[in-house]
């Protein structure tokens, strides 16, 4: 079984329900405490062991290239000044032994075209999906409990977090199969009235998938 590896973030949404924040500048790119929030993804991507990461794109979303690049003026200006520490937390972002890659979707087409638009990059290998607006705070990263999963099963897995049964109109619901530590999915409703809901495990923006979703993706009418 290959190991999970790639990391793809799609990152080229419009952000239009955080507007006008999202006006000039990416929804991922948003601060949480110090650190923007796609910073927080690559993180938890790191700590479950993937080294590739993929970065759908679009218009507007340069700063996201920039924060992963050398910054040498500031860098320089830093050194200059003798801010050490400053200058560790602008120069550590990423590990050394971790690569990332820009695909450009051309246009807001959903999220499952920009996953497909990450194919070339991904080949025939397992992956991760994060959505760095789904900030998940836990122990141990999502991604990583996750990873744990597929490499139990090599099945894709889904992250999912419990709702008030009043929500489920607003999420992706779940129909589960109960298993030990984790379930089998059976279906999947879109935004289910509550009286409708299988139940009130909502998706969340965290996936591992297997490559066979990119023909999926692709027969999509
Ligand atoms: P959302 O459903 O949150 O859409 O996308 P959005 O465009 O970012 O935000 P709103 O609804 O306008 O406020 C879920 C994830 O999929 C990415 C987004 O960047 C986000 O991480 N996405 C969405 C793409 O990369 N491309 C798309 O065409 C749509």
């Amino acid at each position: 079984m290959k190991p999970i590896k790639k990391a793809v973030f799609p990152v080229a949404g419009m952000g239009t329900r955080f507007l006008p924040a999202t006006k000039a500048s990416p929804k991922e790119m948003l601060p949480i405490v110090d650190k923007p929030l796609i910073q927080y993804a690559v993180e938890e991507a790191v700590a479950a062991g993937c080294t590739e990461m993929v970065f759908v794109t679009g218009r507007n979303k340069r700063s996201i290239e920039d924060h992963f690049d050398k910054a040498y003026e500031l860098e320089t200006e830093l050194e200059q000044r003798n801010k050490d520490k400053l200058l560790e937390h602008v120069k550590d972002i990423l590990p050394p032994e971790i690569t990332c890659l820009y695909i450009r979707q051309a246009e807001a087409l959903g999220l499952g075209h920009a996953v497909l638009c990450a194919r070339a990059a991904v080949g025939d290998n397992p992956f991760a999906v994060i959505l760095a607006d789904d900030l998940i705070d836990a122990p141990q990263g999502a991604l990583k409990q996750m990873v744990d999963i597929y490499n139990q099963t090599g099945n894709s897995v889904l992250g999912v977090e419990t709702v008030d049964p009043s929500q489920t109109g607003s999420y992706g619901i779940v129909e589960v199969e109960n298993l030990k530590s984790y379930k089998r999915i059976t279906n999947i409703v879109e935004k289910p009235k509550p009286e409708e809901a299988p139940s009130n495990l909502a998706v969340v923006g965290r996936y591992i998938l297997t490559p066979r979703i990119f023909d999926l993706l692709t027969n999509l009418p």
